[in-house]
């Protein structure tokens, strides 16, 4: 339930994930399920210099596993913890947004008070320009039902992985500028089925 695949991403859907970037300035990232670190070694190949990456792995394991791997590269943190603490771990690094968080966790076997609490943080944490996003890849799409605070989304289907997933990108803000601000009601393009 916690890993929900047994195959890891493939190399299509990791670009397509990190296509989603702008990485020509310094960000800070949060990655929610890194596992083996599949997407991080990509992320990390294309950040700007100046970014910070926080990696947020509920395995001890697989946190041990990341923390060797990346021990010399002072930009990424390794935090064996629940993505729903990224407020908190925010905070305690004095880090008051982060631009982007890259999800590879199963949203879709989450119980709902629990995806609306993410959902509710992951927006909070983000910084309020035009740039910053929440990007998922998921077999299902049906995240988008439950995303609507967010008020732009966009979505595409990546055949060419094991299984098939949608990468699903939720902005911060609208084309103009425009957000809900918070209160989880707004009403958004995202209905869960369309692609745009
Ligand atoms: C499907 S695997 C994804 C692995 C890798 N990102 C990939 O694409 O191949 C999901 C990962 O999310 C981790 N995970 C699940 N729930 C989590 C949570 N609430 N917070 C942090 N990590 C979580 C699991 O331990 C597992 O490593």
């Amino acid at each position: 339930m916690q890993v929900a695949s047994i195959v890891p991403s493939s190399k299509v859907l990791i670009d397509r994930v990190a296509g989603k970037f702008d990485f020509s300035v310094p960000r800070i990232i949060a990655e929610f399920g890194p596992g083996e670190g599949c997407h991080t070694r990509e992320i990390i190949k294309r950040m700007h210099p100046g970014s910070r990456l926080l990696l947020f792995e509920l395995d001890p394991e697989l946190a041990n596993h990341l923390r060797h791997h990346f021990r010399d590269d002072a930009r990424v943190s390794v935090l064996n913890t629940d993505a729903a603490n990224l407020p908190k771990e925010l905070t305690s690094l004095g880090i008051q947004h982060c631009d982007y968080v890259v999800s590879g966790i199963p949203f879709s076997t989450m119980e709902i008070n629990k995806k609306r609490l993410l959902l509710q943080r992951i927006f909070e944490s983000l910084a309020p320009n035009a740039q910053s996003a929440f990007i998922i890849y998921q077999v299902t799409n049906e995240l988008r039902g439950h995303a609507k605070i967010f008020p732009r989304i966009t979505s595409e289907y990546c055949l060419q992985n094991i299984p098939p997933m949608f990468v699903t990108v939720f902005f911060r803000q609208g084309l103009n500028g425009f957000s809900h601000g918070g209160n989880g009601n707004g009403n958004g393009n995202g209905n869960g089925n369309g692609r745009h």
